[in-house]
């Protein structure tokens, strides 16, 4: 099949390679760039050229953002011709959109790149959800975040020196706000609670993501014996779901904390599978254009074509997501109770009362960190 691919940067790059070098059924024989970068004679800027383009069978959407990239993927879609995306933003916003257009031309809708990198995850929740209800999921789903930690504790390198070295590896998003404040795994969370619990997941979930992490605090719960990740949550439960974003204070016997480098690990639980997890690197230009291309095999040789109804009609409820929070501030966190020196506990409050906590002192202190206990 003739595929088309929509961006050429870091993973558009590795979904190139990885066809050329490993796959001969299929063939990128277009691929939409800018105009000022059009360096190999398959290329073109008119997005017209390949929507149009009868031989074309499949577009493969790699640009990042929301906008073109929801118009081209909306055309191709209408055009029947079937989409696969890493794109995360564009699927967290629009997912029950495209799945509509999907159903209605029959053309497949495949989003295993937009979590996890080259991890199975997507595809994995969708075998596991046939039998069971999936109860609820946790993971690192983002790998900037999880090499900057891995770096700051076992080097003890300062924070922006160490995500400058994860852009350089091809890691982090073009803006990387969007992975240090946990933008990046709002998406994925979004995402993976849609396909985990059949819903059109709330996006106005709780985000707080690691830009405040110093070494200190890392420092200050290794003394707790812990250290702290940066976890995508959801929980489904009696009709109702919850889901959030948050550093995470896990134990060091766990093993989340032991994840190194851009890797991500991702947990769900099951009606009757019970605990499964999910691990591998969920950054980078070959994992990433890997999971494209296993979705690209699924659809042109008819293994797999994904479905998604969103019409189960779960009730949104924060109340579902309640912990300890710790505080490293100067600021008084109120009905809180000493931690450790220079920190504090809020006793058992949701994520989203948390996030309103955290917010506030970090109007009296900026440098305010915050981690649930998990
Ligand atoms: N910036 C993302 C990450 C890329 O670091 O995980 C993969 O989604």
């Amino acid at each position: 099949m003739k595929i088309a691919l929509l961006g050429f940067g870091t993973v558009g790059r590795g979904v190139d390679q990885i066809i050329s070098e490993r796959v001969p059924d299929v063939e990128v024989a277009r691929i939409l760039e800018l105009p000022d970068r059009l360096t190999d004679p398959r290329m073109t800027s008119s997005y017209d050229d390949i929507v149009a383009d009868p031989e074309i069978g499949l577009v493969v959407e790699c640009m990042g953002g929301v906008e073109p990239a929801r118009t081209y993927i909306m055309a191709a879609l209408e055009a029947g011709k079937h989409v696969v995306t890493s794109n995360k933003a564009v699927v967290a916003a629009h997912f029950a959109e495209f799945a509509a257009a999907s159903a209605a031309s029959g053309a497949g809708l495949y989003i295993e790149a937009s979590v996890g990198g080259g991890i199975p995850w997507i595809a994995s929740v969708e075998k596991v959800r046939r039998i069971d209800e999936v109860t609820s999921f946790s993971g690192i789903m983002n790998g900037t975040t999880n090499y900057i930690v891995d770096a700051m504790r076992r080097e003890g390198a300062d924070f922006f020196e160490v995500l400058a070295e994860a852009q350089r590896l091809g890691y982090a998003e073009r803006d990387p706000s969007a992975d240090i404040d946990g933008i990046d795994v709002a998406n994925k969370t979004i995402i993976s609670a849609s396909v985990a619990f059949d819903v059109a997941c709330e996006k106005d979930l709780p985000v707080t993501g690691i830009r405040n992490l110093r070494k200190s605090d890392l420092d200050l719960l290794a003394g707790c014996g812990r250290t702290a990740k940066l976890l995508g949550r959801g929980v489904c439960r009696d009709g109702r779901y919850a889901a959030a974003v948050e550093p995470v204070a896990v134990s060091l016997d766990s093993l989340e904390a032991s994840v190194p480098s851009n890797f991500n690990l991702v947990t769900l639980d099951a009606t009757t599978v019970g605990e499964l997890r999910f691990y591998g690197q969920g950054a980078g230009s070959l994992p990433t254009g890997n999971a494209i291309v296993q979705d690209v095999l699924d659809c042109v040789r008819g293994v797999r074509r994904p479905a998604y109804d969103f019409s189960r009609g779960l009730a949104w409820d924060p109340e579902l997501l309640r912990s300890d929070h710790v505080f490293r501030t100067e600021a008084t966190i109120p009905g809180s109770e000493p931690f450790a020196p220079g920190a504090v506990v809020a006793r058992d409050v949701t994520a989203a009362e948390a996030r309103a906590l955290l917010d506030a002192a970090l109007e009296v202190d900026p440098t305010t960190f915050m981690a649930a206990l998990a």
